[in-house]
């Protein structure tokens, strides 16, 4: 009949990423019924292994969420019967040949469509993708292929990329992820701005004094060394997570909500950026710390790590918009490793109340006491509005309050991983959160120049502890454009 199938390729299925995320995304859009009746997952690598060594692999992973116990072992069977393995090489049309043959028996003549997931190094992209396409798509229903960064490292290597890419492949085939545009409070960022009166109108240089983006993690590079020494903290976060974040959060209000609008509007946004200065950047790297009878390692104590690396594990970065709705507001961003603590979000802080009538029920600290909204992606996810607030009583005293949206109170669902929302999207042609060519190299344009310099130059970066609040240069370079990091840790 008319009733198509969809094959999903995972290429990489040993590796971490596939096991800790593309599989149990995948088993979470079973159990919600939003994968098609007739699908088949397969785990493509080059390791030996059998399907029944892949469905203990993949059972290791798998979670039902606290709201979907039921039935769960049950339907972790079911799902894991539908998946299978095949071992190859990246580089072999033979072999993809193979499989091509394997998914045609199980598609029994369906319309055929077929997802590729490359979870392998960016060194294997452009083979697996050749032989991929040349004898392993589908040849009446559609072929997607999913891509991970990094996308090259610079923009020359990252327009090679695409290049090779675009030889196998039409732009509406390729979804480039990023995964943080899966995130649930990133897409909510669109329905906070556009969907409520109270933001939109002060969403510009007249209200916003600067807008703070900030990833950190409290453990280090651990076992990742050998990837994350060629790229460093500003390819592997800002270059792509915290900018798509500054995009959506900065761009003008798209047409309507289709793909290509909205990703218009982006790539505008990131083409009215400056390319950053090199005095506005500011790169740190941890090193070993002892806290009570523990030694936490340093970046080069990782035996994939050259021990002279100069590979930054932190950076803060001033950027700036050269448009007419943020002329002038500095955008701060800062990401790092081995820091005190985990969390990602997106702060901005409005300027003062001109001729505030309470000025002095403020104590000192005018600084302050203006407006900041806060929205924490990750965890314990929350948007949250600084207010100033009498605090009751007779006299006349103000204090900082929080209007606080707390979606662990707010909300009893779980919220769904990334990688679920982002998988179900490819599936279903939606191209809205992947990046489109032109973004990527407008992305590229930013930062390729200051990557260069730091290099070149061998930037020493400043050395923090390990578990610490990473350099004290942070602090000097927002101090520069007046702005205080307004960090969780120094809210009461
Ligand atoms: C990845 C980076 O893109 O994002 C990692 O390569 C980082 O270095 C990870 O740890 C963070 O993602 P999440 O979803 O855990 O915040």
């Amino acid at each position: 009949g008319c009733e198509s199938s969809l094959s999903i390729t995972v290429v990489g299925a040993s590796g971490d990423l596939a096991k800790k995320k593309i599989f149990p995304a995948l088993f979470a859009l079973y159990y919600e019924d939003c994968l098609p009746k007739h699908f088949t997952i397969y785990g493509y690598a080059r390791s030996k292994m059998t399907d029944a060594e892949l469905r203990i692999m993949v059972s290791k992973t798998l979670t039902c969420r606290i709201d979907k116990r039921e039935n769960c072992g049950e339907k972790m069977d079911q799902f894991l019967k539908r998946c299978f393995y095949y071992s190859g090489h990246y580089d072999s049309q033979d072999n993809f040949a193979e499989l091509d043959k394997k998914m045609k028996e199980h598609e029994g003549g369906r319309i055929s469509n077929r997802l590729f997931y490359l979870s392998v190094p960016p060194n294997i992209f452009v083979d697996a993708v050749r032989c991929a396409s040349l004898t392993a798509s589908s040849g009446n229903g559609w072929t997607r292929v999913i891509v991970e960064k990094p996308f090259g490292r610079d923009s020359e290597s990252s327009a090679a990329l695409t290049k090779d890419l675009k030889q196998f492949l039409s732009e509406d085939q390729i979804f480039r992820i990023d995964h943080y545009l899966g995130k649930e409070l990133v897409e909510n960022l669109s329905v906070l701005r556009f969907s409520n009166l109270i933001f939109e109108p002060l969403w510009s240089r007249q209200y916003i004094r600067n807008v703070q983006l900030i990833f950190s993690e409290d453990f280090g590079t651990e076992g990742r060394g050998g990837y994350f020494d060629n790229y460093g903290i500003i390819r592997d976060i800002m270059q792509n997570h915290l900018l798509q974040i500054l995009a959506l959060f900065a761009m003008e209000t798209p047409v309507s909500l289709d793909a290509e609008d909205i990703r218009n509007e982006k790539v505008k946004v990131v083409r009215s950026m400056r390319p950053i200065q090199l005095d506005d950047v500011v790169i740190g790297q941890y090193k070993s710390h002892k806290k009570g009878g523990v030694t936490y390692p340093a970046y080069t104590d990782d035996m994939t790590v050259p021990k002279d690396s100069l590979t930054p594990t932190f950076a803060a970065a001033a950027l700036f918009i050269d448009n007419a709705r943020w002329d002038g507001v500095p955008f701060l961003m800062k990401a790092g490793k081995a820091l005190h603590n985990k969390s990602a979000e997106i702060r901005v802080q409005f300027r003062h109340v001109p001729g505030n009538l309470y000025n002095r029920n403020f104590g000192t600290d005018l600084d302050r006491a203006t407006n900041e909204l806060v929205i924490r992606v990750q965890p314990d996810e929350a948007v949250y509005l600084k207010i100033n607030n009498k605090v009751p009583g007779l006299g006349m005293r103000l204090d900082r309050s929080n209007l606080n949206l707390h979606y662990a109170a707010r909300y009893s669902k779980e919220i769904p991983d990334a990688y679920e929302r982002l998988l179900l999207d490819a599936i279903e042609g939606e191209r809205r959160l992947f990046i489109r060519s032109d973004e990527l190299d407008a992305a590229w344009a930013i930062f390729t120049p200051v990557l260069k310099e730091l290099e070149e130059k061998q930037i020493i970066p400043e050395y923090y502890p390990y578990g610490s609040r990473g350099p004290v240069g942070a602090h000097y370079l927002a101090a520069r454009y007046n702005v205080r990091w307004g960090d969780l840790s120094l809210e009461q």
